[in-house]
């Protein structure tokens, strides 16, 4: 039977005030889930324009790209470090200048410059100039640094060397090399929809994005994937509650840290990996032993939080760490490709 009109009215009215309410709790409850991912994480911003046109940058660009800065004349940072694979490498270890395959999987080089504790899976590079110098003549394959400084002139590169720095007698060195790719690589930022939602923008994350950012929490995970960079902060055992190689299907070669220091209390202790871009820059962990994000969840869980996780809530925080990949800079591709 239909309503009387005037009743029918106050059930407009009781309707649209009972939407205005549910927006309020909801707004509500986005305020007090930002109150906390702000105190525990944090928000990152894109390169200014003019930042990127600087000569030293535009020279730190040129050679991230260029395979003709290697022993075999074949091997750029990009080739290990891909545009296709959101700044990382798709493959588990990545062929060297000299043939050999890296150590570890490589990681993506987009955000890393902010990763406060350094750089690599061991965190034993202390800037990206550091970083960059020890390539040389590990994965470019030259045996020392006059042979990359040489290959430098043979390509022409003096001109550039010299509008990036100007003020020095001879510009083209390995550390102007160094300085070069990192302060291209400082540019190299993805800020995702999570910054905007961070921002204030309470439409840039979905429902389950933000049940997965409590989760994430809730769960434990941001005790040390912490920072705008959710992780690169410290160092911590891979294996807290249980050992990681029965779940991950490693095998028992890599200890992290202590295989380079050699004390016990440092086995098994990689630098915690930070999460933007993570759903794009699989497979995972220090040897890419997992190909899922699901699954490197699920083992995280397990091993650093003795949790079982149900499929539901491994779903909500793989939703809301696709909220963490941002668009790829434009110029995170060789000079001239935009
Ligand atoms: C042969 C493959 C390969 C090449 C070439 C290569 N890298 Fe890497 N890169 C890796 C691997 C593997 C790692 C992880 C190394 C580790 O921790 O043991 C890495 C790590 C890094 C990191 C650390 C990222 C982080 O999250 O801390 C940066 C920065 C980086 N590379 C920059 C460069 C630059 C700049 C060049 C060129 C000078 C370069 N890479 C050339 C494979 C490569
Ligand atoms: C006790 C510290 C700690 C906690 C808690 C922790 N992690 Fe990690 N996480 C790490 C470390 C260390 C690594 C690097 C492991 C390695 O060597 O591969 C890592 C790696 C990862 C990776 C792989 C990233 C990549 O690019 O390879 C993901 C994904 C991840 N963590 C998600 C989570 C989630 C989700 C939680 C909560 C369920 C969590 N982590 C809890 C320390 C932690």
């Amino acid at each position: 039977m239909p309503l009387p009109s005037p009743s029918r009215s106050r059930v407009r009215v009781l309707l649209a005030v009972a939407a205005t309410l549910a927006a309020h709790v909801v707004a509500a409850a986005d305020d007090t889930l930002r109150e906390q991912a702000a105190s525990l994480f944090g928000a990152i911003a894109a390169a200014a324009p003019e930042t990127v046109a600087a000569p030293e940058i535009e020279l730190g660009r040129a050679l991230f790209w260029d395979p003709r800065l290697s022993a075999d004349g074949k091997t750029a940072c990009a080739s290990c470090h891909l545009r296709a694979d959101s700044g990382a490498d798709r493959r588990k270890r990545s062929p060297d200048a000299r043939g050999k395959l890296t150590r570890r999987h490589a990681q993506s080089v987009l955000n890393a410059q902010r990763a406060s504790a350094g750089l690599r899976w061991l965190a034993d590079r202390a800037s990206g100039a550091e970083q960059a110098l020890g390539s040389i003549t590990g994965s470019m394959g030259f045996d020392d640094r006059a042979a990359l400084e040489a290959a430098l002139r043979d390509h022409g590169y003096a001109g550039q060397f010299a509008a990036a720095y100007p003020a020095e007698p001879d510009p083209v060195t390995a550390e102007h090399y160094a300085r070069a790719l990192q302060a291209y690589q400082e540019t190299l930022l993805t800020p995702a929809p999570f910054d905007a939602w961070l921002g204030g923008d309470d439409a840039a994350l979905g429902a389950r994005e933000k049940q997965g950012l409590q989760r994430f929490i809730e769960t434990g995970c941001g005790g040390c994937h912490a920072g705008p960079l959710f992780g690169g902060g410290s160092l911590q055992r891979f294996g807290v509650v249980e050992d990681y190689r029965p779940h991950t299907g490693s095998d028992a070669g890599d200890t992290g840290l202590m295989a380079r220091t050699g004390v016990e209390a440092d086995r098994d202790k990689f630098r915690v990996q930070p999460l933007r871009n993570v759903a794009k820059t699989g497979p995972y962990f220090h040897d890419g032993s997992v190909d899922a994000l699901g699954e490197a969840v699920a083992v995280m869980a397990r091993v650093q939080l003795g949790r079982t996780l149900s499929p539901q809530a491994i779903r909500e925080i793989t939703d809301f760490l696709a909220a963490l990949s941002g668009p790829l800079p434009a110029h995170y591709a060789p000079p001239g490709a935009e």
